[in-house]
């Protein structure tokens, strides 16, 4: 396959696919005969969706749960004690212990779990069910234990996968408290342990735990993905509505109010539906060069890269230098916000183009790299090309 792209900012873009040789032909053909199949699987209801079950007392497994629904479509149904603000933790873990022990003493008698809050949720819509907890002294914590030995019997035959967060204490226990507590279940073996101390690396956890087990597809690194113009407004820039935010806006085309949800829409897009090996911005970048403008882009860009997908931005005619617009709006008044310069530019966008094994013309923010070792090689030009459009990349290969 030979692939040519123009890259420039403002939208001069152009692209083009030759398939070379007839293997690739017939792979194109077999591509689209596995489309059509797919898309019918999807009319036809074959692809059922899949349930998280999760309880979370110290928000470890809260913020495990809210990571995977970025990177795989799943329907969420939370776990609550019936009374609130219980302390599981105090005096070594007493009154944790107290309601483990309980349920040691009689399993099968429902009066041993602690009351749950009442959940609504149609088991038979599913055939995929993932259960998330945390471990309390290496049992499976109560009540998820409430809520399995209620509905266990309803998952029989459901496919059951297990993320269970403890401190250190391996997570043996807890599986064997979920199999005891849906017998039936097609228990799918490799369940994913992510210690307290390693929710911070949870995305790059969950990915390689749900392409291993077939959960989603890997990150395809002959897809690429192009992006323009996203111009991101930081949420924090809007420090209170009032005549001076609302007077720009009047005068705007750009829907700077809704920037930042499109952007977030857009990253959890590419990371759960689109999961190509390379994203590309064409600049514009930001609403108007502000500092934490382009903080929050690299911190959602962190987000792509922490599942393998690489990101490679060029800046635009917004994204830095002086701009009047780039304030802080608080109710009459605005208060000038910093923006980026280039150097600022270039270390903020370091893993995002302006690294090491990038080769950057002197101090302009033009570069060229290989984002994919082996499979493109590819030159972006910063700047605006709205007089002066010229094809300034070529990929090879891919
Ligand atoms: C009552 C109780 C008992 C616990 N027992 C253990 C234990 O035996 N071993 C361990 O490694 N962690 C233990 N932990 C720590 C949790 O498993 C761990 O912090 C987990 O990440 C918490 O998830 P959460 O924040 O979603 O509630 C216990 C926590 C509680 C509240």
């Amino acid at each position: 396959m030979f692939l040519r792209y123009v890259l420039c900012h403002n939208g001069k873009m152009a692209v083009t696919l030759q398939p070379k040789t007839n293997t690739e032909k017939i792979m194109n053909k077999t591509r689209t005969l596995l489309l059509a199949i797919l898309l019918i699987g999807i009319c036809c209801g074959i692809s059922a969706k899949t349930l998280v079950v999760y309880y979370s007392y110290t928000n470890n497994v809260r913020t495990i749960v809210n990571e995977l629904a970025t990177q795989k479509d799943v329907d969420i149904v939370e776990i609550q004690p019936a009374e609130e603000g219980q302390d599981y933790a105090a005096n070594n873990y007493a009154l944790g212990t107290q309601l483990l022990n309980a349920i040691k003493a009689a399993p099968n008698d429902a009066s041993s779990y602690p009351e749950i809050k009442q959940v609504s949720v149609d088991l038979t819509q599913y055939d995929d069910i993932i259960i998330a907890t945390p471990l309390w002294w290496s049992q499976m914590a109560a009540p998820m234990q409430t809520f399995l030995f209620n509905n266990g019997a309803a998952m029989a035959g459901k496919n059951i996968w297990m993320i269970v967060s403890s401190a250190s204490s391996s997570i043996s226990g807890v599986v064997a408290d979920a199999e005891r507590l849906i017998p039936d279940g097609n228990f799918q073996g490799n369940q994913i342990w992510i210690k307290s101390s390693q929710v911070s690396q949870a995305a790059s956890m969950l990915n390689s735990w749900l392409v291993e087990t077939g959960q989603v597809s890997a990150i395809n690194n002959q897809k690429m993905v192009m992006l323009s113009d996203p111009h991101v407004m930081a949420p924090g820039l809007l420090v209170s509505e009032g005549t001076a935010w609302t007077t720009y806006l009047s005068g705007q085309r750009k829907l700077v109010d809704y920037s930042q949800r499109l952007f977030d829409d857009m990253i959890v897009r590419i990371k759960r539906n689109l999961r190509p090996g390379l994203v590309l911005i064409s600049g514009d970048l930001t609403k108007d060069g502000e500092q934490v403008s382009h903080q929050y882009v690299t911190s959602k860009l962190d987000e792509l890269r922490a599942v393998g997908i690489q990101t490679l931005v060029i800046p635009g005619n917004h994204d830095r230098g002086s701009n009047s617009d780039a304030v802080y709006y608080d109710g009459e008044s605005t208060t000038a916000a910093t923006v980026a310069t280039n150097e600022w530019f270039a270390t903020q966008y370091a893993n995002y183009g302006y690294g090491v094994s990038s080769e950057r013309e002197g101090t302009t923010l033009t570069y060229a790299c290989e984002p994919i070792t082996g499979c493109c090689q590819g030159k972006r030009k910063e700047g605006d090309c709205h007089d002066a459009p010229s094809a300034d990349a070529t990929l090879r290969g891919c």
